[in-house]
């Protein structure tokens, strides 16, 4: 959670300064004189200078009405606060939608991601409050908004207790000047007015680069029962406008507001992205064989392996001995790779000529049936195993054409620094140093990784990160030759 705050830090100052230039840009002048790139990404079939929901005259209170939405989304994302465990007092005046802490404290629970609760998409469903929208409320003043969010209509709606002053002058920012007609872009039934085949240029603008060609690069959700882009867009496109619009509370995800993209462009990418598949492209195999109580949200063991006691080289003990990758290495190769010598080594073998067993051996190893002490059926479930299966079948490789057995890599850093820079930076820095994977006396960052352990680094780049929504590499669409070009960039990067 601290690495995420480190992000959305940096982020908010990157958010803030953004805002700036633009209301600095549309001040005096009818259209910024040098919009920044990404206005670029405007298709060209929309009226130049739409977007006007937010208005460029000088607020009576300022602040940051983008970080406003991010606020209404999860509020406690944005600010470093512990999420509620309690229920927001208002809760209990309504008994139609059952969930309970948390949730209850969100702006968009109780006021619809369309924002006209009652009267809008909550109007029935299992989010159903019968709660008011706050749309009709953008024609109040900022200041009388930052009124309501104290509590001046009712002491139960009071927000100053779990937010500062300036989060609540972004909340009343965001609601007076940055609301939208939702009903201009899509239709009751979900469908959306906007061109996809419009929508596609601006998604392949900034979308790709993380959410990949095909919107499953992430997974919102589990393994079992993947979420997507083209899963979102389609069952809740309120959400995917509002998301689109503001970003991601704690992730570096751009703003459609920051970006200058105009209301048509916003529903254009919804067209498009409601024509993206739901089908997974890789199997979250690789996530389980690097750390899979961390993906499937169990606890980490805490004894040993039953079978770590049959080797002795390998000193680490608990939850490590547990690590498909500790035994098996991150080359696939076991004793006859990486892990043949050095603190690792156990001596077992890899898993990479495993491709060609059938998918009833392939469980069976890992059901116990070929060696009891090899069951993982006893923590895992059997959507989490298939996914196994599929990943050791089709999606292990033999990385030594790339990686070389002196950890040097063949690759071209230039090629890679292009990838590098449009995908990992937003999240790892332009260095690599923004999350340090270490601590402060020993850090550990991107650069350290490529340079120490450039196997590891080949299997997370293509696979993600256990647990958190770094984008798989081969659902961006990428070659092993491209990663093997991002391993060689970030080499160059500094190690500490
Ligand atoms: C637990 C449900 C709940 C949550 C969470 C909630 N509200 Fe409300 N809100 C209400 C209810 C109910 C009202 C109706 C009037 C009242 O009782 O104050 C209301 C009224 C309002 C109004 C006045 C609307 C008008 O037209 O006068 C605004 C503005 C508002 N809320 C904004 C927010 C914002 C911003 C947040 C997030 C910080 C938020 N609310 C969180 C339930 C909620
Ligand atoms: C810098 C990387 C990045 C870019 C670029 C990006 N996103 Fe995201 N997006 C994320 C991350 C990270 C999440 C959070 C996933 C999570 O929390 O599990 C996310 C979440 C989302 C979600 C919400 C998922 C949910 O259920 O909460 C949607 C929808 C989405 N992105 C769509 C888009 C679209 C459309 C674009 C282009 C306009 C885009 N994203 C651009 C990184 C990015
Ligand atoms: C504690 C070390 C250890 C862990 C953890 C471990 N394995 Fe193994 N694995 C072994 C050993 C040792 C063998 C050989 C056992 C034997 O011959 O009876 C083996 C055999 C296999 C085989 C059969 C390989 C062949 O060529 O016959 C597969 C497949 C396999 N493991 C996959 C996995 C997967 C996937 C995971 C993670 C869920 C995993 N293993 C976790 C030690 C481990
Ligand atoms: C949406 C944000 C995001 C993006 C984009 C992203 N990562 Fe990550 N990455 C993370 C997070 C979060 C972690 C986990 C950090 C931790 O555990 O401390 C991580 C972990 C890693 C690790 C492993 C650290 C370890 O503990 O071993 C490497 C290596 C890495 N990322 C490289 C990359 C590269 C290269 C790219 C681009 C191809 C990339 N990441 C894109 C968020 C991201």
């Amino acid at each position: 959670m601290k690495k995420h705050m480190t992000i959305l830090v940096i982020m908010i100052g990157a958010l803030l300064v953004l805002v700036g230039l633009i209301t600095l840009g549309c001040a005096g002048t009818t259209a910024p004189t040098a919009p920044p790139p990404a206005a670029e990404a405007a298709a060209p079939t929309s009226p130049p200078a739409e977007a006007p929901t937010v208005t460029t005259t000088v607020p009576e209170l300022a602040g940051d009405p983008v970080r406003g939405g991010l606020l209404y989304d999860e509020w406690w994302g944005v600010i470093e606060a512990d999420e509620p465990t309690t229920d927001q007092p208002l809760w209990q005046t309504q008994t139609t939608n059952t969930r309970a802490g948390a949730d209850t404290w969100r702006c968009k629970e109780c006021h619809g991601w369309d924002y006209k609760g009652v009267d809008g998409a909550y109007g029935s469903g299992s989010h159903m409050t019968g709660f008011p929208g706050i749309y009709a409320a953008k024609d109040k003043p900022a200041a009388e908004l930052l009124a309501i969010l104290r509590g001046s209509t009712n002491p139960d709606h009071d927000f100053s207790k779990v937010m500062g002053e300036q989060d609540l002058a972004d909340l009343a920012l965001f609601m007076s000047q940055a609301q939208l007609d939702d009903t201009e872009l899509v239709n009751t039934d979900k469908t959306v007015k906007g061109d996809a085949a419009a929508g596609k240029s601006q998604y392949e603008k900034v979308c790709i680069n993380c959410h990949g060609p095909e919107g499953n690069a992430i997974n919102f959700a589990s393994i079992e029962e993947p979420e997507f882009v083209g899963h979102l867009a389609a069952d809740n496109p309120w959400e995917f406008i509002h998301k689109v619009r503001f970003g991601q509370p704690g992730w570096p995800m751009p703003s459609a507001i920051t970006n200058e993209w105009t209301q048509q462009d916003v529903a254009n990418s919804l067209a498009y992205a409601q024509s993206l598949p739901t089908e997974p492209m890789v199997s979250g195999g690789g996530l389980l064989y690097d750390k899979w109580w961390a993906v499937i949200g169990a606890d980490e063991p805490t004894t040993d392996q039953p079978l770590w006691q049959t080797q002795t080289t390998n000193t680490l003990t608990g939850a490590d001995t547990w690590r498909c990758k500790e035994c098996h290495g991150w080359d696939y190769k076991g004793v006859d790779g990486a892990y043949g010598s050095g603190s690792h080594m156990t001596g077992f073998k890899g898993v990479l000529s495993a491709a060609s067993m059938s998918a009833e051996e392939l469980t069976a190893w890992l059901t116990g049936q070929k060696n009891p002490d090899h069951d993982f059926s006893k923590v895992m479930g059997e959507a989490y195993l298939k996914a196994l299966v599929t990943f050791m079948q089709q999606e292990t490789m033999d990385v030594s054409a790339h990686i070389n057995a002196d950890k040097t890599v063949n690759g071209d850093p230039a090629r890679g620094k292009i990838k590098f820079n449009g995908t990992c930076a937003a999240c790892h820095g332009l260095d690599g140093q923004k999350i340090n994977f270490g601590d402060a006396s020993e850090p550990e960052y991107v650069g350290t990784i490529a340079a120490d352990n450039p196997w590891e680094f080949f299997h997370k780049v293509s696979f993600g990160h256990p647990g958190e929504p770094m984008p798989a590499g081969r659902a961006l669409g990428w070659s092993p030759e491209d990663i093997a070009n991002i391993l060689a960039f970030a080499q160059t990067l500094p190690t500490k």
